[in-house]
């Protein structure tokens, strides 16, 4: 029975901060998504970045010595901070760098490619992770308005549900941001918009919604995820990477 058990309880990534993989219930979880949405700044792109970084690490360090694919639609990923990241944590940077597979998709046809093409090379390659940083963006821009709404939707539910299929498959954690407008009021134009985010509110896993506060600190809460308390923490943005907010 216990071997039965093991083989379905999902595996945790560390995020940096203690207080932010307590809120998580001990980081980012495997065989789900975790989406990360919230405006600009409130760092998304570097808690995503922290995660390609720390899924290398042994797991009595919170990872699962393992590689990441770190989709990246913006073109906001840089080298240089895995690099920072790698070495604040002791770790060679040029052997985080080779485990990190970066792919820059163009739009979003090739970014549902990109995840389609993911299957055959998660358990060959170690891969534990995969990002999406940002999931909604390019689908944002190429189906602008109401009337393109539903085609949109239908789209991003296809994608959602193979980062799914692949999370829970090779029980990897399928990490995606979302941004969203700090004033919905003022973004009429687009109904999704208008809602904050919940155009991926109904797909499985867990939504962290992010706050700025003061300084390099952030607010993290998480949002519609019966299985976690609801609850706030603060983190923070370093040089180092994400890290617990001091005081
Ligand atoms: P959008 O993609 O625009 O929606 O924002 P985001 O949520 O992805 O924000 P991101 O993760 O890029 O966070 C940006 C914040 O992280 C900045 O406001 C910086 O304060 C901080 N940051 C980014 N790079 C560094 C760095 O190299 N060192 C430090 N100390 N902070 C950084
Ligand atoms: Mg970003």
């Amino acid at each position: 029975m216990e071997v039965k058990r093991e083989r379905f309880k999902a595996k945790k990534i560390t995020t940096g901060s203690k207080s932010l993989d307590e809120l998580l219930g001990g980081g980012v979880e495997t065989k789900t998504i975790t989406e990360f949405f919230g405006e600009y700044g409130t760092g998304k792109t570097q808690i995503c970045h922290q995660l390609a970084v720390n899924v290398q690490l042994p797991e009595d360090k919170g990872g699962l010595e393992a590689k990441a694919v770190y989709i990246d639609t913006e073109g906001t990923f840089r080298w240089e901070r895995i690099d920072q990241m790698s070495r604040a944590l002791g770790l060679d940077p040029d052997k985080v760098m080779e485990n990190i597979y970066w792919i820059r998709a163009i739009n979003s046809h090739h970014q549902m490619a990109v995840v389609e093409k993911l299957f055959d090379m998660m358990a060959r390659d170690n891969i534990r992770v995969v990002i999406v940083d940002s999931l909604t963006g390019h689908f944002r821009a190429e189906f602008p308005g109401r009337e393109n709404l539903a085609l949109r939707q239908q789209l991003l539910n296809r994608h959602l549900h193979q980062l799914m299929r692949l999370a829970e498959i090779y029980d990897a954690a399928a990490i995606v941001t979302n941004q969203v407008m700090a004033r919905p009021d003022m973004f009429f134009g687009d109904p999704t918009a208008a809602v904050g985010g919940h155009v991926v509110g109904h797909a499985p896993g867990v939504r962290v919604q992010l706050r700025k506060s003061r300084g390099n600190k952030r607010i993290a809460r998480v949002v519609d995820a019966p299985h976690i308390p609801e609850g706030e923490t603060v983190f923070a943005i370093t040089e180092y990477g994400i890290r617990d907010s001091e005081g």
